[in-house]
């Protein structure tokens, strides 16, 4: 071979990355296109045709949409208004790095293949009206560094092996329909504080536990005991008491009236 033509089909080779349509990317996008609705045509160039190729080198023309090397790395599509569900497919987007969704209209389950998105440092799903549990498998996204999970639907427990996430910083389920006990892995003091305090786990239905205030605990307090016993007590009596008045205000007319017939019936004098 002649030196030019190796040098060729060596521009060629480097051209590849750039050039050649990720199979991977591409029945993510696809999909999750299909799964998303856009009422206000918020997703510039989100089209079929565009999805072979989405990235540029770094850039890309869809909207919100960032690549690294040929690969899309961060997909922000938050507030844009968007109904629909999450695409399991999302997990062919394997160099994704971020996925925030927030501050949407999404419905449906937090997809389980998520797991799969071993490269993935950010999930912020908040404020949509997801619904479902939190997937436990989530934990084999070990690079999970902010899970915002914060005012959606969801309901079960919060699995405790998300506590195995050594690298997470930031951790927000509050405003949820969650239940059970806080898993001790993610309110972990160290020190006097916690590894989470209760912003992050406030505002759901059934969730309790440290470092949740003592009185959202499910358990009942020596207080609330007390205070229940009092309150009923209290109330009975004060019930008795009325039901003894009515009584005798009932039978004091009763006897007024008789009273009145009687003297009605009594010839007068
Ligand atoms: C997308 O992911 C699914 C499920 O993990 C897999 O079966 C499929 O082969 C992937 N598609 C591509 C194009 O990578
Ligand atoms: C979704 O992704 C799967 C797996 O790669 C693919 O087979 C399928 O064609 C995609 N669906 C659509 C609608 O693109
Ligand atoms: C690639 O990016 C450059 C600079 O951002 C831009 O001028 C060009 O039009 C883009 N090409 C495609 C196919 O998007
Ligand atoms: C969300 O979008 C609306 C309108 O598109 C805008 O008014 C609002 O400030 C945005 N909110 C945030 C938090 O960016
Ligand atoms: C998640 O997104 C919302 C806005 O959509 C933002 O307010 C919040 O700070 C983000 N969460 C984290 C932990 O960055
Ligand atoms: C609490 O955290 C420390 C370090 O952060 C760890 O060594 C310990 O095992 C944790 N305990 C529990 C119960 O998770
Ligand atoms: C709880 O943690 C959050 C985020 O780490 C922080 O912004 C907030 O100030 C903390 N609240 C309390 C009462 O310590």
């Amino acid at each position: 071979m002649e030196v030019g033509s190796v040098v060729l089909v060596w521009w060629w080779i480097s051209l590849i990355p750039r050039i050649l349509s990720d199979p991977s990317d591409e029945a993510c996008l696809t999909n999750l296109s299909k799964s998303l609705e856009d009422p206000n045509k918020l997703l510039h160039n989100w089209k079929e045709e565009n999805f072979a190729k989405p990235c540029n080198d770094s850039s890309s023309n869809l909207r919100g949409a960032i690549c690294n090397n040929g690969r899309i790395y961060k997909l922000s599509l938050n507030n844009l208004s968007l109904r629909g569900t999450i695409s399991p497919f999302l997990s062919n987007c394997t160099n994704l790095q971020t996925l925030d969704l927030s501050s949407n209209f999404l419905t449906g389950p937090i997809p389980p293949e998520l797991q799969s998105l071993v490269n993935l440092a950010v999930l912020n799903l908040s404020s949509n009206s997801l619904q479902g549990v939190i997937p436990p498998v989530l934990t084999m996204c070990a690079y999970l560094n902010i899970i915002d999970l914060h005012d959606n639907l969801l309901t079960g427990p919060i699995p405790q092996q998300l506590g195995l996430l050594v690298r997470l910083s930031a951790f927000d389920v509050s405003n949820n329909r969650l239940s059970g006990p806080i898993p001790a892995s993610l309110s972990n003091r160290s020190g006097n504080l916690p590894r989470f305090n209760a912003s992050s786990f406030l505002e759901n239905k059934d969730l309790y536990g440290y470092p949740l205030p003592l009185l959202r605990n499910r358990g009942l307090s020596v207080l609330a005991i007390v205070g229940i016993g009092l309150g009923s007590g209290l109330a009975s009596l004060v019930l008795s008491f009325t039901g003894v008045c009515i009584w005798l205000k009932f039978t004091e007319r009763k006897m007024a009236l008789e009273e009145g017939k009687i003297s009605h019936l009594m010839p007068d004098y």
